[in-house]
């Protein structure tokens, strides 16, 4: 049945501003990280550590960390994808990690440059390492429905890579639809694969938009029980080496819909929809939230 709470992880910082073209000055991160947490969000991914020839958008990852260090009662993850995005992420502060795998063996070549077992195996070590600091450590299971290049992801292949991050001692897994090309038709069979081997109750969703169907696609997993949303405030995001995908579903959305529904966030929309504002004005385009076109007219 449908819960009563739900967690949402806001991957705004991270997930939204990791594709965008321009670089978003440091000081505009960290002034979206600090709005976004007086909204209520209980947890921010606030960066991630990576190659930062791979991505240069994050490349001021250490000097975003270092800036929000004093923010309290709020979870700041960061996404890493080796040894080296680890030791870097601890040694800017970060308390809390996300691991990433996909699939799709050739996403996970586009995106990391490594087969799947290869990236479970510095999953594995991150983890370890992790594990002696008490850091606890996300995991993302990326293209759950399709690859760009692979086509269709059979549910087994997802429940598979899901376990393994959860035996390795990931405390939640992300299922994510990188290229938002899922209906419920995809999600639901996907997702019962998946809750076979992986507590429901550890489970999150990560949908992006490109089609429209994320919040059927939420829905139907609320349904299903679970009850943690990857969501991205005005709609921002995508992965820059998944062809055609775009932004995650629009936080403002997701908040909206669950107030319809009586579900408790501990979200203030109408603060929200001023981050979205703000965003959205920085980087001088439309939001992707039809709630925040909306609500946010004067
Ligand atoms: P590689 O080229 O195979 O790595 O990239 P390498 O080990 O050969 O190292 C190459 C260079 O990168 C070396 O520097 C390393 O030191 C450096 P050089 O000697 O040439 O000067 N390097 C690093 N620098 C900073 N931080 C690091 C790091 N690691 C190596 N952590 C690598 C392999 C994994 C590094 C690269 O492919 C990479 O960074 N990929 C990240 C791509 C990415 O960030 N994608 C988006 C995030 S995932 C996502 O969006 C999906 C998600 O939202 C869920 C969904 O929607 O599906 C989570
Ligand atoms: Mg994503």
């Amino acid at each position: 049945g449908m819960p009563k709470l739900v967690k949402i992880v806001e991957v705004g910082p991270r997930d939204g501003l990791q594709n965008e073209k321009n670089f978003v000055p440091t000081t505009i991160k960290v002034e979206l990280i600090r709005r976004l947490v007086s909204c209520g969000l209980s947890v921010v991914e606030a960066t991630s550590f990576v190659s930062p020839k791979w991505v240069p958008q994050l490349s001021d990852a250490k000097y975003v960390m270092e800036a929000v260090g004093d923010i309290e009662g709020v979870r700041l993850p960061v996404l890493i994808p080796n040894m080296k995005g680890f030791e870097a992420a601890i040694a800017a502060g970060a308390k809390e990690i996300g691991v990433f795998a996909s699939a799709s063996e050739a996403f996970s070549k586009a995106n990391i440059n490594c087969s799947i077992e290869e990236s479970l195996s510095r999953c594995r070590a991150v983890v370890r390492a992790a594990k002696e600091l008490s850091i606890p450590v996300r995991g993302y299971v990326s293209c759950a429905i399709a690859c760009p290049d692979e086509g269709p992801t059979p549910p087994s292949k997802v429940a598979y890579v899901a376990k393994e991050l959860y035996e390795m001692g990931c405390f939640e897994i992300s299922i994510a639809d990188t290229t938002g090309v899922g209906t419920p038709g995809t999600v639901v069979p996907m997702l019962e694969a998946v809750m076979a081997v992986v507590p429901c109750e550890k489970l999150a969703v990560h949908f992006h938009d490109t089609y429209g169907q994320s919040l059927p696609n939420i829905l139907i997993s609320l349904q299903m029980g679970i009850s943690t949303i990857d969501s991205s405030v005005s709609g921002l995001g995508g992965c820059p080496y998944a062809k055609g995908a775009t932004g995650n579903v629009a936080t403002e959305d997701v908040v909206y819909m669950l107030d319809g529904l009586g579900v408790k966030t501990n979200v203030d929309l109408s603060k929200l929809i001023m981050v979205g504002d703000f965003i959205t004005k920085q980087l001088g385009r439309p939001s992707g939230s039809k709630t925040a076109i909306v609500l946010g007219r004067a």
